[in-house]
């Protein structure tokens, strides 16, 4: 929405929000948010925008409301099953096929709500791979702009009326009856990783090979679904899959996606990104006054984490493991299960003793430098440099630590081959040294036998002139 199509008492209703709630909505369809703004205002017995703006600066928790009010969050499981039904037959399989047999699944549920449809997703995904490789294999993120809504899904936690849909079956094997209804099964919850994330600002995730996105857009400006879109291109992997609601359509002049199920709509990646696609993104990234720097400087951390040569986990102060880059799973042969672990019943724990070195670095602040630390695995010995560092809160108090591997094992053996040669060397030198003492005796003694020959020589000659 630009701020000039709109009444200017509703433009500033919507930058005091902006500003003040942390939420930009210019990027909402102008008539769905005059219904909502209405609404609230009746409930209220407001009049109009202006007094409206006035009441929320007077009563800075009336944000919450209102918000509520703005993002519809209802969902449910299952929701037009026959689209799940065929996300499950066609393209649940088709994307385990396309994977090696241990290789990672990334799904991204965006626009979450309450978290059913992220649980709908983990209950095709176990069904399709089991439980054991779900849990080892899968990685899901779950995200709204809606903290409120966030909380909920988080909890997993549903009414009678909520679970209606779910088999019996289906109830008894993802869910625990508890007093008020149902909760998800906490294990299975362990892959998902919950956020509050808005689409239309915040930079996306990456590799996802499923992205389901489902009654979100709807609600959404033309040009904000448009520079979503590209985002979403860019969130997923070359072979991954969008699954949209059942009441949207794919508007993209240069077909980035194409249908794989128009009926369901589910498509795939199609053409690839221009210039003029990014630049869809990149105002909105470029206006200053738009960017949280708090999330930039949070995705660039995260980013640099990932991305370090190095295998690297951090780890709470309770010694329990909290993240974990890719070459720190590779390494140790880590899974997402094991987030939440404590150090010491994981393989790290053989190298180091997690709750020592938090006692030091709780004591001293320092870094802690361990070096040529020796893994013995099944299947050989590796050496290790590890890098402990301290995470402090702001007021110094300990959050707790990074841990760096540094595999040294060449360079160990490349000193041992150095050590080996200098001592074979050391070697070479005395008995080169012996023999050159056994050559000088010879030349010695050769010198003193032609000495006593020619003196024997003069003698006979003296003899026989004699
Ligand atoms: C109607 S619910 C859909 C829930 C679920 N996807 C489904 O289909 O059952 C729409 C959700 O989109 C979220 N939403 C709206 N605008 C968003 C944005 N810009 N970024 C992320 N989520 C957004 C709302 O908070 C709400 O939870």
């Amino acid at each position: 929405m630009t701020t000039s199509d709109v009444n200017p008492d509703m433009t500033a209703l919507l930058d005091y929000l902006k500003q003040n709630c942390g939420c930009d909505l210019t990027g909402n369809k102008s008539s769905s948010l005059t219904r909502r703004f209405q609404r609230r205002m009746q409930q209220l017995n407001i009049e109009n925008y202006k007094d409206y703006l006035q009441y929320i600066q007077e009563h800075p928790s009336e944000c919450t409301p209102l918000l509520d009010t703005i993002f519809i969050n209802f969902s449910g499981f299952f929701r037009d099953p026959n689209a799940w039904d065929y996300l499950a037959n066609k393209i649940i399989p088709q994307i385990i096929a396309n994977k090696q047999p241990d290789e990672r699944i990334r799904v991204w549920s965006a626009g979450c709500a309450s978290g059913q449809e992220v649980y709908t997703l983990v209950m095709l995904l176990v069904e399709a791979l089991g439980s054991e490789q779900y849990l080892q294999r899968v990685q899901i993120f779950a995200t709204d702009i809606d903290e409120d809504a966030i909380a909920q899904a988080r909890r997993g936690s549903y009414s009678h009326l909520e679970i209606a849909g779910i088999s019996s079956e289906a109830l008894s094997k993802y869910f625990e009856q508890t007093e008020q209804g149902y909760v998800f099964r906490s294990k299975l919850r362990r892959p998902i990783v919950f956020g509050r994330h808005d689409l239309a600002v915040n930079a996306p995730m990456s590799k996802i090979d499923l992205l389901v996105c489902r009654n979100v857009l709807i609600y959404l400006k033309r040009e904000t679904q448009a520079s979503i879109f590209v985002r979403f291109h860019f969130a997923l992997t070359d072979e991954g899959f969008l699954f949209l609601g059942k009441a949207e359509s794919l508007t993209n002049e240069r077909q980035i996606f194409t249908p794989v199920s128009l009926k369901h709509s589910i498509f795939a990646k199609g053409q690839n990104l221009t210039l003029k696609d990014y630049l869809l993104i990149k105002p909105r990234i470029r206006n200053k006054a738009e960017v949280d720097p708090l999330t930039t400087q949070i995705l660039i951390w995260q980013a640099a984490f990932l991305a370090s040569p190095f295998a690297q986990v951090a780890v709470a102060r309770n010694s329990r493991l909290l993240v974990a880059n890719q070459q720190a799973y590779a390494l140790f042969g880590l899974k997402n299960v094991d987030l939440g672990a404590r150090l010491q019943d994981l393989e790290i724990g053989r190298l180091v003793n997690s709750i020592a070195f938090m006692r030091q670095l709780d004591s001293s602040r320092h870094p802690i430098s361990l070096k040529n630390v020796q893994w013995v695995s099944e299947l050989d010995t590796t050496y290790l440099d590890i890098h402990i560092t301290p995470i402090l809160y702001p007021s110094g108090k300990l959050l707790g630590a990074n841990l760096t591997f540094i595999d040294v094992t060449e360079c160990i053996s490349l000193a041992d081959d150095v050590e080996r040669l200098n001592s074979n060397l050391a070697k070479v030198t005395v008995e080169l040294q012996e023999t050159k003492k056994i050559l000088y005796n010879t030349i010695a003694e050769l010198e003193s036998t032609q000495k006593e020959l020619e003196s024997l020589n003069q003698e006979i000659e003296f003899r026989s002139h004699g």
